[in-house]
């Protein structure tokens, strides 16, 4: 059974001008345990609304998404925050730091909401986690003194305090250079592999995409498969370890295009001029 499942998901929205903006398009997606799996889109495409849709942060407007199997629409909204809480970790383009705190206060943060004997154990619990990113050195520094990439990585001791199942990563090296981004990277798909949590990364940048095990294309709203990027094994799904289907990914993928979005751009640098462009007004949406 897939730990998440997302069902024929939905999300539309009104526009300004009164018209129904339709976001996200009957989405199908199963995440399994552990897996390293990213969704690559050009900005606007519909990647945060997805995110925040898996992340129990928004609800979806048709469809079901299910955590272990079971419907979590019922759910009432504390039962959602506390499944966030110990399931859910998250890493965000801008960090998202409480700037008046120290590193190891930022990181002991989800524990304050933990009810079990973690609460307790915060501080120390907040120490280990910024030493398995390497930043044990940096304990008491507040947020401003620290570089981009070190405060990407007390973001990432943060999502793992609590030991989620899942990680979700929204342009995590949107805001770094690519040398950085690249180790930031490396780190989180390490420590997901290391504490067993699964990590789902969105991002428009198809070279951060095509470290993943499996990727994903959303493309004005609908997600498909995609096998660009990642060489002759492409063709393999590690998720069923299925070979061969790239074909059917691609002619899924000019399909799409052609019904969906005739303007699309159809190569990766046309997609990334577009969103390399277009990602500074990005950052109110994440
Ligand atoms: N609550 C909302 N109201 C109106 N438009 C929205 C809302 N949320 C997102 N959008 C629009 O939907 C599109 C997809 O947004 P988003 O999911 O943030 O895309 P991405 O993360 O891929 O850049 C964008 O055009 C955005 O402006
Ligand atoms: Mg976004």
């Amino acid at each position: 059974m897939a730990f998440i499942e997302l069902r024929d998901i939905s999300k539309s929205v009104r526009a300004a001008d009164d018209s129904e903006l339709h976001i996200l398009r009957g989405v199908n997606l199963r995440i399994e345990e552990g897996e390293h799996l990213s969704i690559v889109g050009r900005s606007g495409s519909g990647k945060s609304t997805l995110l925040n849709i898996l992340g129990l942060l928004d609800a979806p407007t048709s469809g079901e998404l299910l955590f272990d199997g079971k419907p979590t629409a019922a759910l009432r909204l504390r039962a959602r925050d506390r499944m966030r809480g110990a399931q859910i970790g998250f890493v965000f383009q801008q960090f998202n730091l409480l700037e008046g705190r120290t590193a190891a206060e930022n990181v002991a943060m989800p524990l304050l909401y933990a009810r079990d004997r973690t609460f307790w154990r915060r501080d120390a619990l907040a120490r280990e986690a910024l030493t398995d990113v390497g930043l044990d050195h940096r304990l008491d520094s507040l947020p401003t003194r620290l570089s981009g990439g070190e405060q990407q990585r007390v973001a990432i001791a943060r999502a793992i305090v609590r030991r989620p199942r899942v990680i979700l990563a929204d342009e995590p090296t949107g805001a770094l250079d690519v040398e950085t981004g690249a180790r930031v990277m490396t780190l989180l798909a390490d420590i997901s592999k290391e504490t067993g949590a699964a990590l789902v990364t969105i991002t428009h940048d198809e070279n951060v995409a095509a470290r993943a095990d499996r990727m994903l294309r959303l493309d004005a709203g609908v997600l498909v498969p995609s096998s660009a990027g990642r060489g002759t094994d492409a063709a393999m799904d590690p998720g069923t370890g299925l070979h061969s289907d790239r074909s059917t990914a691609t002619d899924l993928q000019l399909d799409l295009e052609l019904d969906v979005d005739s303007t699309a751009p159809s190569t990766a640098t046309a997609t990334r001029a577009r969103t390399t462009e277009a990602t500074p007004a990005e950052g109110g949406s994440t």
